[in-house]
């Protein structure tokens, strides 16, 4: 008999079973696709980062000049970048091996149902648990009437391993995923063509700053048709053919690409565990309700990360999976959903915590904003990495309520904002703390100073 069994080895689960074996519990953890580390590990945030920072250096190439340096006879190997990827992905989900044997984690390897609370089934065998936490994660949102085949019409699986650069790659939708892939095949080569439905990009991000990301993503070669909607994909004689629609209007476009990527979001998996018949209760986007201790409507079995409401990140899956197990073991395990941070990994990266200033407005609360660019910034201009900006809103006294950032860097100095807003910190806290010269942090430090009518170098 186990103390917990759970389903997934993403960041959510493989946290949750090592977390609760140091705690005690005797653990099982179930995965079935052959390896660990879930979507984000496999085929997600890390063979993204690998190509992102691989597509970078083979980007920067050609601002070398600038610096004083020629560089000829530069070439790209595809095969060789996808092959370093694979090696990064790789070794880290052998990682998770070792540290599930470290801890004390059995690993259980096959598709789970939950025939009933207090069983999980793989293959023919039940194995008795006391508790079963589900960290199925979630996959990509289909578009309606334009099936992907991995080949052609991709899903973010299929563009992380391309063997050739497309010529024209149409990205639909300019979320994260879009975003991040769509400028690694930019970099490498390809005319990319971002389609989105909403008049912008990036929802959810502070509008001021996804206009910065849109400007300077446009600068770095990324096309933007934004108010329109996909209608079909179709295979014709020179490609594909994309029939878009204006948004509001009668205008239908045509587009023709030699690949597409559909990134129009993610939706939880959780059809597949029996959870109807155990009476588990699922809401009408296939999200499974929790209550505060991440118990779903039948007692016994939890839910956590991609698959419960809220925002679909690895670290905030990791964050639930702790703050569960260790209510399980009788510890307070807590998340502050008010403070976790998103990151953008382009160049610039976008990154940000807490509220934007939309949110603030349309929820009436009295604020004050502060903004500093880098392109006054002394570190900005010596490494040539001055789009972007910093900016924070605080209540009327100073208390932080959100921070957002676009510029390179940022997904790294959004952390001190972070550490702020979880101790309560106010713009005068962080602007009277020491920050090193010459630094992109000081731009945080002057985005402070500036909502306090202080600002030294704007
Ligand atoms: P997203 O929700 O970020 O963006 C999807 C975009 O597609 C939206 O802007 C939407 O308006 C647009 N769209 C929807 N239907 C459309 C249509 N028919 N035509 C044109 N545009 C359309 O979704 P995305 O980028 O797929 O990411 C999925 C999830 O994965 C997100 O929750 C994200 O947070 C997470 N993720 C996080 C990463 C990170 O933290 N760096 C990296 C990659 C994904």
């Amino acid at each position: 008999m186990f103390d917990l069994i759970v389903i997934g080895a993403g960041p959510g689960g493989y946290v949750a079973a090592i977390r609760a074996a140091q705690l005690g519990l005797k653990v099982a953890c179930v995965e079935g696709r052959g390896s660990l580390g879930g979507t984000c590990l496999n085929v997600g945030c890390i063979p993204s980062k690998a190509l992102l920072t691989s597509s970078g250096k083979y980007a920067e190439l050609s601002h070398l000049a600038a610096h004083g340096i020629a560089v000829e006879g530069a070439s790209l190997d595809l095969n060789a970048m996808m092959a370093r990827k694979d090696k990064v992905v790789g070794d880290l989900t052998k990682g998770i091996g070792f540290l599930f044997k470290k801890n004390g984690v059995e690993l259980i390897e096959g598709w789970a149902t939950i025939p009933a609370a207090g069983q999980v089934k793989v293959g023919d065998t039940i194995h008795e648990t006391k508790n079963i936490l589900i960290a199925t994660g979630s996959e990509p949102t289909p578009l309606p009437g334009v099936e992907i085949d991995e080949t052609d019409v991709l899903s973010s699986t299929g563009a992380l391993a391309l063997d050739a650069v497309p010529e024209h790659l149409v990205v639909i939708g300019a979320g994260v995923i879009g975003l991040e892939l769509g400028q690694v095949w930019a970099r490498l080569g390809a005319k990319v063509t971002v389609v989105e439905y909403l008049d912008r990009i990036l929802p959810g991000i502070d509008g001021e700053i996804a206009k910065l990301a849109q400007r300077a993503l446009s600068k770095r070669g990324l096309k933007f048709q934004l108010g329109r909607a996909v209608k079909a994909v179709d295979a014709g004689e020179g490609g594909l053919s994309l029939t878009v629609e204006r948004v509001g209007k009668d205008t239908v476009d045509t587009i023709v690409a030699d690949k597409v990527l559909v990134a129009i979001g993610r939706r939880p998996v959780t059809r597949g565990l029996g959870l109807d018949a155990l009476g588990v209760e699922v809401n009408e986007r296939g999200f499974i309700p929790v209550d505060g201790s991440f118990q779903s409507s039948v007692p016994g079995i939890y839910a956590i990360g991609d698959c419960v409401p809220g925002p679909m990140l690895a670290h905030k899956a990791e964050e639930d999976g702790v703050a569960c197990v260790e209510g399980l073991a009788g510890l307070q395990g807590h998340v502050d959903y008010d403070k976790v941070p998103g990151v953008v990994y382009t160049d610039p990266e976008v990154a940000s915590v807490g509220a934007t200033e939309e949110a603030l407005k349309d929820a009436g609360t009295d604020y004050i904003s502060g903004k500093f660019t880098f392109m006054a910034n002394s570190r900005a201009r010596s490494t040539g990495e001055t789009d972007g900006a910093v900016k924070v809103l605080a209540s009327p006294d100073g208390v932080l309520l959100g921070a957002h950032i676009c510029g390179a860097h940022g997904g790294d100095l959004i952390a001190e904002l972070v550490l702020a807003m979880a101790k309560g910190a106010t713009l005068t806290d962080v602007a009277a703390s020491c920050h090193a010269h010459p630094s992109m942090a000081e731009a945080v430090k002057e985005a402070c100073l500036d909502a306090l009518g202080r600002a030294i170098h704007a």
